[in-house]
């Protein structure tokens, strides 16, 4: 079944149709394996979409799993920063799933696994294997049963339900780990409280592909808040550092948005910028002031923001296509969109709902 899975994902690399292919599968084989090779070849695709595994093709994969999973950059800057914390120290990683960080943990150092689902437990042990990390040592059932020699603990929490944001909503439960009284790394959700967490833990919010990915928890620590920003094999970081002074925004200048881990970690980047608004993490600096931290934008023109100016502000400046976007500002974009005259001579260019110095304004501008 093994190579059989790698040469359909190498002849079907892409998302296609699977109706003639299932067909065929189910002339070769009982109906339930060629449900599982069908599965497994689309949940390939999920993973190449989501850039979840370092070396994908020949893993295992199962659907909620995949979708809690780590994606490999992350999972490796944590495995790398854990080896250089604790060296020595042996790991125990609780609730490994089919092994979005145990793959990357593997390079690093020798550690044990528990994985309290049996499905996942098989599956994340045949990844291991056609990774060349046989060695690991793989535990079924309660991992907070199977502490007792470990020196340091990685998790990586499942959600129970999809509303439930309560520590005890998480399984394992953060509260149990760090109760555990041993160093202790936690990926958690980068919405989570910051007053419920450890005093003088240190946090790093993650982003990967413009999304704010996950919050990393580290016991015992500095109190560091960081952000942490993944961009092709190179990592950004800052420190949360007092909120800037407000200034103006005015035409000339620079509007600048900054990435989604930048602001949950209040880095207020780049650092010459102003906020525009008390209520807001967007800053504005001269022109000409580039960050890798933040989208940029020149401000050409800040007006009323009501409908009738709305619409003489997209006649006056043509923009075709017209980016609308909003902050701090209660409005349907795509609604809006609709009651504007289409634009057509001026080119591109961004309508920016939001607030300045308190007040509702509409800020003209295009993307640096
Ligand atoms: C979010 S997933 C882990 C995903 C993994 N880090 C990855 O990147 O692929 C959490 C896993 O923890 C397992 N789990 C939850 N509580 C556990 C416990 N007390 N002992 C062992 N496993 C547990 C769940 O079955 C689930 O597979």
């Amino acid at each position: 079944m093994n190579s059989e899975l790698r040469e359909l994902r190498l002849a079907h690399p892409r998302p296609e149709q699977l109706m003639a292919l299932g067909q065929r599968l189910r002339r070769q084989h009982s109906s339930e394996q060629a449900i599982w090779l069908l599965q497994q070849l689309e949940m390939y695709w999920d993973a190449m979409r989501l850039q979840a595994f370092r070396q994908p093709l020949e893993l295992y994969y199962e659907a909620q799993a995949l979708q809690m999973g780590s994606r490999w950059p992350l999972a490796e800057r944590r495995a790398l920063e854990l080896a250089q914390r604790y060296p020595e120290l042996r790991l125990l990683e609780i609730g490994a799933g089919i092994g979005g960080d145990s793959l990357e943990l593997s390079r690093t150092r020798s550690f044990r696994a528990v994985e309290q689902d049996e499905v996942r437990r098989g599956y994340l042990e045949h990844n291991l294997r056609v990774c060349g990390f046989a060695e690991v040592d793989v535990l079924g059932g309660d991992g907070l049963e199977q502490v007792a020699d470990a020196q340091v603990i990685y998790a990586d929490p499942a959600r129970r339900n999809a509303k439930g944001r309560q520590w005890h909503d998480l399984m394992p439960n953060p509260a149990d780990l760090w109760n555990l009284a041993l160093p202790c790394c936690l990926k958690l959700s980068p919405g989570l409280d910051e007053s419920q967490l450890p005093a003088g833990c240190d946090l790093d919010y993650v982003s990967h592909l413009g999304v704010c990915k996950e919050a990393t928890v580290w016991t015992p620590g500095r109190g560091r808040v960081r952000a942490c920003l993944y961009r092709e094999n190179d990592w950004l970081m800052a420190e949360r550092r007092e909120a800037p002074l407000l200034g103006p925004l005015e035409p000339g200048m620079w509007l600048h948005e900054p990435d989604p881990a930048a602001i949950r970690a209040q880095v207020w980047e780049p650092l010459q910028g102003w906020r525009i608004d008390e209520t807001l993490a967007l800053l504005a600096t001269p022109s000409g002031t580039v960050s890798a931290w933040t989208q940029a934008f020149e401000v050409l023109e800040i007006a009323d923001a009501d409908r009738k100016n709305l619409i003489r502000l997209q006649k006056k400046w043509d923009f075709q296509p017209l980016e609308i976007k909003k902050r701090g500002f209660d409005v349907e974009p795509e609604e809006l969109r609709r009651k504007l005259p289409r634009g057509d001579g001026g080119g591109a260019g961004v309508l920016y709902l939001t607030r300045v110095g308190g007040r509702h304004r509409a800020v003209i501008c295009r993307r640096v």
